[in-house]
Formats: C-alpha cells, sequence, structure tokens
C-alpha cells in the first residue's frame, strides 16, 4: 500500500503579507480558492489536491506555530524573526514587504546616540532595540516596550528615541521625526521547523526552489 501523503502547512502572516504570499504562490501552480472568499470567518484553508494547508495568524505567532511543528513553512517579517528568536531554519527572502528597522528621533536627539547617556528608547521590538544598543553600540539605555503608535513616545516626552520600522517614511515626517541610525533591512521570509526540513525534505527543497524560480522571473521583468 502507497504512504499516504500528509498536510504541508503553511502559517501566514494575516494582511498584507498573505495576499502577497498567495500571489507569489500562485505563479508556480498552488492556490487556495477558499482564502479568497471576503466575508469567510475560516480559519484554515485546504488544497486538497497538492495536500496543503494554510493559516492565517498574527505576526508575533508564526514563529510560535513553526518552532512547535504546528506549522512546517511560515512566511513572516524578519523583524518579527529576529525579535521572537524561535528555534526555526530562516530559508528564503521573499523580497516583498521590504522596510527598515530604524533608531528614530527628532533631529536634536541625534547627539544623545554619540555618548554614552541613559536614555530612554521606546519601541515595539524590545529585543532588536536592546541587541543594538547593547552589542553593536555598546550604549546602556533604557527600554520601554509599547503596543503601536510609536512615534509618539518622543513626541509626548515618553523617551528619547525609538527604535522602529520605517516604510515610506511618511508617519516620520508627519511627526517631525527622522530616521537618526539604521539598524537592519527588513523583508519578507520563509521560515522552516527543523524537523520538517528533515522529513518533507523533498517537497519543501521542489516548493523552494520553484519559489526562487519565481523570484528570479519577477526580478528580470520589467514591474
Ligand atoms: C508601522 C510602523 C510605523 C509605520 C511606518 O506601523 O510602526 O509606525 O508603519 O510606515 P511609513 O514609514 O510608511 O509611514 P503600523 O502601521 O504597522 O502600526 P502601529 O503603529 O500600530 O505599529
Amino acid at each position: 500500500m502507497m504512504k499516504e501523503t500528509r498536510y504541508l502547512t503553511f502559517a501566514l502572516t494575516k494582511g498584507r503579507l498573505a495576499k502577497k504570499t498567495m500571489e507569489l504562490f500562485e505563479k508556480i501552480g498552488i492556490s487556495c480558492d477558499e482564502m479568497k472568499e471576503p466575508d469567510s470567518r475560516k480559519l484554515i484553508f485546504v488544497n486538497e489536491e497538492l495536500k496543503l494547508r494554510f493559516f492565517l495568524a498574527k505576526g508575533p505567532d508564526v514563529p510560535t506555530y513553526v518552532e512547535y511543528g504546528a506549522a512546517d513553512i511560515g512566511i513572516v517579517g524578519r523583524d518579527t524573526i529576529q525579535e521572537e528568536g524561535r528555534k526555526l531554519y530562516e530559508v528564503l527572502d521573499l523580497g516583498f514587504g521590504k522596510c527598515r528597522m530604524c533608531v528614530c528621533g527628532p533631529e536634536s536627539a541625534r547627539n544623545l546616540l554619540n555618548g554614552q547617556e541613559l536614555i530612554r528608547v521606546a519601541t515595539k521590538y524590545p529585543h532588536i532595540a536592546k541587541d543594538y544598543f547593547y552589542n553593536q553600540k555598546n550604549q546602556t539605555v533604557e527600554i520601554i516596550k509599547l503596543n503601536g503608535s510609536i512615534e509618539l513616545a518622543p513626541i509626548v516626552g515618553l523617551s528619547e528615541v525609538i527604535v522602529d520600522i520605517v516604510e515610506t517614511g511618511s508617519t516620520l515626517r508627519e511627526n517631525g521625526l527622522v530616521v537618526l541610525e539604521e539598524v537592519c533591512p527588513l523583508s519578507a521570509r520563509v521560515v522552516v521547523n527543523p524537523v520538517s526540513m528533515r522529513m518533507e525534505n523533498e517537497r519543501i527543497t521542489d516548493l523552494l526552489s520553484k519559489l526562487n524560480g519565481a523570484l528570479s522571473c519577477e526580478e528580470g521583468g520589467a514591474e
């Protein structure tokens, strides 16, 4: 008797990243019509023919699902991978969702980053901020964890600077803030559970090489 193929499960980051991911997957012949129903409250979507399952999760939860093996593969931003520090393989840069992790603040805060002053840093990414200031800059700072609208912090005097994502830069501009230092570039990445990588090596390697092929076509074509 033939061994029945098990489902390969994908955890996608809810929102724009999931949409972009499915657009890319369609280019390599993987589609999931169930996911396109706009009013659906379904949480998990199946492609029976290819034995694939997809579910949508909040970004910071994607590495958790993948580390525990509840998903074999995850699509998530590099910021979240760095912040969560889970045990997984980061195998492919999808090139979309491009932005930068930066230290930002009013221009007047620039000189505070050159000295050894104990400044306050507000951020949604305390691990990334701590690593940057403590290990790369050797500056002791006080990290203040926030959950959103981080740009408010220096405006209302909660912190001197922030560590946050900058995409177009318009949030900073509209609030009189600037990029003071760049921490790292970011984009969407494919992550894989280490056990899945071993057990489903053939299927996962095949998928990754098809994704790579589609990405090189995109790069080659006029966009
Ligand atoms: C992100 C980030 C910045 C903004 C940057 O916030 O935290 O605030 O986008 O984008 P821009 O450079 O194109 O203006 P998001 O909209 O995710 O919401 P949040 O403030 O609740 O984190």
